[in-house]
């Protein structure tokens, strides 16, 4: 069939004016109010695409709902009324929910699922079709290990092999398995690529990447979203070593189609062709077009660029006709495998939303991390005499994190309703009344139960900070309830990871909740009751405080064994004077209402030779794992390996498997993997793959701090 579709494309190309041409690789946005506008447009030129969205910032300023009989009018025009009948590819940030808001991805990387969240952007898909959009950028893979960055929350996390995972399933969601199959949406892979690494987590900042880092940590997840056939890859506004992204042939040819092999399209980021003046690197608007096409950007998101300049750039011959058709062919081909020009309009179906609500809370629970629970205060049995406290309390939309455009959905209730519905009749639910709450004590009560978190409107895009701590005013009110002598658990809405060194010994349970949608306070609930199980492990590093910040578990060992995050090595030197190098709670961290315990690592043959790993042959590794408790649990056993010497210095953990599975109270499992060719080599920094002879450490374990490992070896 692609054959096919190379052929047609080039015969449609081949039909188009210049003008046509310039159309199809221009995307304008339509904002609710500028109907006429766009409609001129598809008319006249035959726009390429229509984002909806009237801001930079779609994510934060209320967004025009999207309704299917306005797509379908745009469709209708673009498909009957402009110079060559293209359909238009529909845009909008679809990025953890549309109507049903699920977690934040962050929070749903914590889910260690890839499966589960394939399933929650089927549900995603579906509601945003629905609505008549073919098209959507997500998902978010910028890799980050600067929590101040608030764009952290949209990503999925410190490590290269958890994210690869999830891109592949987030592409797999949207898409399915055939891009030309009814109701599905065209995944955008973005921000390619290093955006994530701003320096001081200042959003839109410099970026310093080594060609190894780039390779190893922040090329895995793209590389994972186009071996799962991801449409459309959009730009980052970043530049790398002093090249801005959007006019890097490097990182937008050479790499991105020569290396990961990528085949779809490059949209712009929203303006980010023109910011190319900011950078300093083009005087104007057209030197900027310029920049961008031959570096591989093939449609310009809303800034006009091409639309205003690129017949005179192809006219004077600063960009050959070859330049713009290149672009236009890719463009082309992705609507035809779309199948958009024999269906080009998406069409109602009857979405459950109570099903897809259902889905929202199984992937809560599965992202939601215990950190602490004391004496096994949790979960509380169902007429346990509580106190609700916390400024996150009675918020409602707060829960919604940093992309939520549609309000659509199910009512969300509040934390102390979804509590209160489950607490049981008898139980006395004390109340504070707003800030007063710093005076009084909750007297009747056995446990108090305090919902803390930042505001949503802290996290995502332009949302940085200088501190992670929690709010003083938060701080002010557990110390305070801490003086009850009563026992707390904190339940912690918040969308990036936060230190909580200064507060961990006010609270005898901690649950991280993330900014989990619209489901989130109904399955804390749940959690906090026995219910259901929180199962989330940590898909990033929780700092004890934010000077410690860069923190990450995939740390290189350092000329001295002196990284903290493993522990000092028992120098008279320490990381830092002033706070332990280790983390509060590491990468993979995460309790459950039971125990576990691992027997001894095994593996059926601990040497292999390197002829046999190239030729496929893999290492069979196992562990016993127990559920020691009284309760039915689900554990995420992980294996990382350790590269201890090699061409080039390896981290200290490199994650390269997981299973999450659930284990009956009492009983033993044995857990298999398989690791070879693809888990123990690496990239060099020209971008090859190398598997080198030598040993390594093999961990398998519930989180990267924890120590149960083999040593195998490639001769
Ligand atoms: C924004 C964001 C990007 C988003 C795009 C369209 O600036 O950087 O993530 O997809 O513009 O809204």
């Amino acid at each position: 069939m692609y054959r096919d579709i190379e052929k047609r494309a080039k015969e449609i190309l081949s039909e188009m004016t210049l003008k046509a041409k310039i159309g199809q690789v221009t995307q304008i946005n339509f904002m609710g109010n500028n109907v006429d506008e766009v409609a001129e447009k598809i008319r006249e030129y035959g726009i390429g695409s229509v984002i909806l969205s009237n801001s930079q910032f779609a994510g934060f300023v209320e967004q025009e709902s999207v309704k299917l009989d306005r797509m379908t009018y745009f469709q209708k025009l673009s498909t009957e009324e402009s110079p060559n009948g293209i359909p238009l590819l529909i845009g909008r940030d679809v990025i953890h929910g549309h109507n049903i808001i699920f977690p934040i991805n962050l929070g749903m990387a914590a889910s260690f699922d890839p499966e589960l969240i394939k399933s929650v952007y089927e549900c995603i898909r579906a509601e945003a079709a629905d609505d008549g959009i073919n098209w959507t950028y997500s998902p978010m893979l910028d890799f980050c290990h600067d929590p101040r960055w608030g764009r952290i929350v949209e990503g999925q996390g410190e490590d290269p092999y958890l994210a690869s995972k999830m891109a592949a399933a987030i592409v797999r969601g949207f898409q399915g398995d055939d891009l030309s199959t009814e109701g599905v949406l065209a995944a955008c892979a973005k921000h390619y690529v290093g955006y994530g690494a701003s320096e001081g987590g200042r959003d839109y900042n410099h970026t310093e990447i080594s060609d190894y880092a780039l390779q190893n940590n922040y090329l895995p997840a793209f590389r994972g979203a186009v071996n799962a056939g991801v449409a459309t890859v959009m730009n980052s506004f970043n530049e790398i070593n002093g090249v801005p992204v959007a006019a890097s042939r490097k990182a937008l040819t050479d790499i991105l189609r020569g290396q990961l092999g990528f085949e779809g399209f490059v949209i712009s980021d929203w303006a980010s062709i023109a910011q190319l003046k900011n950078h300093g690197l083009a005087q104007d608007n057209k030197e900027a077009a310029s920049l961008a096409i031959k570096a591989g950007i093939d449609m310009d998101m809303v800034d006009n660029c091409y639309f205003d300049y690129m017949e005179e750039l192809v006219n004077e011959g600063t960009v050959s006709l070859n330049e713009l058709d290149t672009a236009v062919l890719r463009i082309l081909k992705i609507k035809l495998k779309m199948g958009l020009f024999e269906r080009p309009y998406q069409k109602h179906t009857e979405i459950n939303l109570e099903e897809h609500a259902a889905k929202a809370k199984q992937a809560c629970e599965s992202s939601f991390v215990l950190l602490k629970n004391s004496n096994s205060l949790l979960p509380l049995k169902a007429n346990t005499n509580i106190c609700i406290a916390g400024p996150f309390a009675d918020l409602i939309e707060e829960h919604t994190g940093s992309w939520a455009l549609e309000k659509g959905g199910i009512e969300i209730k509040s934390f102390r309703a979804a509590v209160t519905a489950v607490a049981g009749e008898k139980a006395i639910i004390e109340d504070f009344d707003g800030l007063s709450q710093h005076y009084l004590i909750p007297r009747n009560s056995d446990v108090v139960i305090c919902a803390l978190g930042e505001p949503r409107r802290v996290t995502g895009e332009a949302q940085s900070l200088t501190s992670i701590e929690i709010s003083n005013e938060q701080k002010a009110l557990l110390k305070h309830l801490k003086r009850s002598g009563k026992p707390i658990v904190g339940v912690m809405f918040y969308g990036r990871p936060t230190a909580l060194q200064e507060v961990e010994p006010y609270l005898d349970a901690i649950i991280y909740c993330w900014h989990s949608g619209s489901m989130s306070t109904v399955a804390a609930a749940d959690v906090i009751y026995g219910k259901s199980e929180p199962t989330g492990r940590l898909p990033v590093t929780l700092p004890r405080v934010t000077g410690q910040i860069p923190l990450y578990y995939n740390a290189l060992p350092g000329a001295r064994h002196m990284n903290g995050y493993y522990g000092e090595s028992g120098h008279d030197i320490l990381n830092y004077n002033d706070c332990e190098g280790t983390p509060l709670y590491p990468f993979g961290y995460g309790l459950s209402y039971t125990g576990f315990q691992y027997s001894s690592v095994k593996a059926e043959c601990d040497k292999l030779s390197l002829e046999d790993i190239k030729s496929g042959a893999s290492f069979n590794i196992s562990v016993g794992v127990k559920n020691t408790g009284a309760l039915d649990g689900t554990e995420v056993v992980q294996l990382y390996i350790r590269d201890s010497i090699a061409s080039r210095v390896r981290p200290l953990r490199e994650l390269k498997g997981f299973k999450k599975l659930k284990i009956k109270a009492g009983e033993e499992v044995r857990v298999c993997f398989e690791i070879g060719y693809d888990e123990l080599g690496f990239y060099l920094e020209n971008g090859e793959y190398t598997v080198e002879k030598g040993k390594f450490e093999v961990f398998v374990v519930s989180n990267c701090l924890t120590d149960n490992k083999l040593e195998i070896s490639i001769l």
